[in-house]
């Protein structure tokens, strides 16, 4: 067989050398001995780190190489020589290796957290067509906010002015009122002045909307979701995971037991026991939710919201000052998932709602008009595909989950 590949590294034993050659499937050992390949030996010198070679060969079994295969070469080709490569074997700074991005995705750890990513995303969109969903692509530039107006990217639209999207999911719901069970699976944007390890500014993420399912049903779409996206991780990237030295028997038992499901009120009460200054009636803490994650060593789901803290458009429960909403926090220190909720399907209520986040009714015309026409229960979600790489590879940072990420004060590269 004949390979096009990268020079990886070089090892030599007497008159026989090593080349681990990287061809973007993975690395493979070709092994040199001098009696076959006299010529191929002249041209070693000329070998540095990330030189395109081809090589040509027989493909041999044998244990100790990596793969168990190795390929016995008869011809070595130089196909461009490589500069000296920035990305060596020492130690380099995070800054560095951000600012080499396009290089830095060749080594082997990300090499290993991009395919589990591609992974995730196949196994989304697997999920929902097989079950029926259809597939509604929200646009990017869009007229409005979903999730609040401080976080908004501003841009130009002809003479207009236009937002990068924060959510797909109002339109998913209109998608929902079209097709009954619709998702999207897109970038969406959010002008967050904070470096945290797990917030981008350019983050991708999936929004299924249903037709007809409360928030408690909505739960359950979620947790199948969530166990069928770790199950295909599982079967598919073991070689990954091992990459990774990511605990696999642990990512097996979230498949085992039901998440835990307990409501904010009750959040709040354990809260209170261990963090000594807990203040219950706002959102929590990545702190908080760390613990919350770490008590029950699984997914947990919290539920019912007070009003006064979540967005306009969830459904809303005045008796109990309560929205019917939830949140999924990952377990391992991982925070927040997904978050989704019930949908406000009563006109009244929602134009009420619009008024007191001071949202505009002009702007929200379309969205008011699906209360207007044939309004329903409706429930979705949004995951962050980013946290769920993270959590899944066991990442200290979102910075490495994406290609090219995008963060407060990194457009680069
Ligand atoms: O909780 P969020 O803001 O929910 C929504 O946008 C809803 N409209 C979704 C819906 O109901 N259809 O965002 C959803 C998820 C979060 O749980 C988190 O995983 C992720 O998106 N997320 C981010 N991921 C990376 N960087 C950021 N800055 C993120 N902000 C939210
Ligand atoms: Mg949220």
């Amino acid at each position: 067989v004949t390979l096009n590949g990268w020079f990886y590294s070089l090892r030599s034993s007497g008159k026989i050398k090593f080349l681990l050659l990287r061809d973007g499937t993975g690395i493979c050992q070709c092994v040199f001995i001098k009696n076959n390949c006299a010529k191929a030996f002249e041209k070693f010198s000329d070998l540095t780190q990330e030189t395109t070679v081809r090589v040509s060969g027989i493909v041999k079994a044998d244990k100790r190489s990596p793969g168990e295969f190795e390929l016995s070469v008869s011809k070595l080709e130089i196909l461009s020589k490589a500069y000296e490569y920035p990305i060596t074997p020492k130690e380099h700074g995070v800054e560095f290796l951000m600012s080499h991005r396009h290089l830095w995705l060749r080594s082997k750890r990300q090499h290993a957290i991009i395919k589990i990513r591609a992974r995730i995303v196949s196994a989304i969109r697997e999920f929902y067509n097989n079950r029926g969903f259809v597939l509604v692509d929200a646009p990017i530039f869009t007229p409005n906010a979903c999730e609040g107006t401080t976080e908004l990217f501003k841009t130009q639209y002809f003479d207009t002015e236009a937002y990068l999207s924060q959510s797909g999911q109002l339109y998913m719901e209109a998608g929902a009122a079209a097709f009954g069970k619709v998702y999207c699976l897109g970038p969406t944007f959010r002008a967050e002045k904070s470096k945290t390890r797990r917030h981008l500014i350019e983050f991708w993420m999936c929004e299924p909307e249903v037709a007809f399912i409360d928030y408690l049903q909505n739960m359950d779409l979620a947790e199948e979701m969530i166990k069928y996206i770790i199950s295909s991780v599982l079967s598919s990237n073991e070689k990954e995971l091992e990459t990774l030295e990511r605990d696999t028997a642990l990512l097996k038992s979230y498949l085992e037991a039901p998440f835990e499901r307990i409501t904010y009120h009750k959040a709040c009460e354990i809260l209170k026991q261990k963090v000594a200054d807990f203040e219950p009636g706002g959102r929590f803490g990545a702190n908080d939710e760390t613990i919350l994650g770490e008590l029950f060593k699984k997914p947990v789901f919290i539920y019912e919201y007070p009003i006064e803290i979540t967005p306009f458009y969830m459904k809303k429960d005045l008796d109990r000052g309560v929205s019917k909403n939830c949140d999924l926090i990952a377990p391992e220190g991982y925070g927040e998932l997904l978050g989704g909720s019930q949908r406000e399907d009563d006109l009244d209520v929602l134009l009420k709602s619009i008024d007191e986040h001071k949202l505009s009714r002009d702007d929200f015309a379309w969205y008011i008009d699906l209360r207007k026409y044939g309004s329903f229960v409706s429930s979705g979600f949004g995951l962050g595909v980013e946290r769920t790489v993270a959590w899944i590879c066991k990442l200290s940072h979102l910075r490495e989950t994406i290609p090219f990420p995008r963060m407060y004060g990194r457009n680069y590269p």
